[in-house]
């Protein structure tokens, strides 16, 4: 799988992505809705995950280069759960530097498309933490409303979520 936006290149992520997937994953800000930041072997194993989903689905989060700078984010499609029901899921995290410019977005719709078109999904969610605003706003920007309400166990903690999802 590889993207074009207007400003941005989706690939495939490969081992040589760990440095710059750290920069994310340790980040305690960006990371504030999974608890807190990944330690080095927390990202690998994220790392790791994400290219197992390659193998297993055929798609997962793909890293986000700009190009002239390099990899800034990451957003893709992945198979989750909203409550008991499998979804296919709109992913996207980006570094902090590169905030507040519309990457998320364009990354994101570029990738909302790519899972309608490609896998023939009917409905695309985003899964959020009821305390993440930013993502909230991203999700509406791709044109999404909230579905649902439930609850994310993760790293210890009960997580209220919402479930943003729009249709094909
Ligand atoms: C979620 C996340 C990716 C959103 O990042 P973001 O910078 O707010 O989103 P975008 O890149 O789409 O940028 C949108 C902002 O850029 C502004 N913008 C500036 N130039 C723009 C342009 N050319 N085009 C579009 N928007 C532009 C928009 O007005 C908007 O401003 P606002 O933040 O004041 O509302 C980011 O907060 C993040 O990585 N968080 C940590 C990981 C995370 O929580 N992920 C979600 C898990 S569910």
């Amino acid at each position: 799988m590889m993207t074009r936006t207007e400003r941005l290149v989706l690939r495939p992520m490969t081992e040589d992505d760990l440095p710059p997937l750290r920069a994310i994953l340790s980040d305690p800000v960006a990371m504030a809705a999974y608890e807190g930041a990944f330690d080095h072997d927390e990202s690998a194993a994220w790392l790791a995950r994400n290219l197992r989903r390659y193998d297993e689905d055929g798609f997962g989060l793909w890293a986000v280069d700009l190009p002239g700078t390099g990899m800034i984010g990451q957003c893709g499609i992945t198979r989750q759960f909203v409550g008991d029901e499998p979804v296919l899921e709109v992913g996207y995290l980006f570094q902090r530097a590169h905030w507040h410019r519309g990457y998320a977005v364009e990354a994101a719709s570029a990738a909302r498309d790519w899972g309608f078109r490609e896998l023939g999904a009917p409905t695309i969610w985003a899964k959020v933490r009821d305390t993440n605003i930013a993502s909230m706003n991203v999700a509406i920007r791709l044109g999404m409303t909230v579905r649902r309400r439930f609850v994310v166990h993760y790293r210890g903690v009960d997580m209220p979520h919402l479930g943003f999802a729009v249709d094909r």
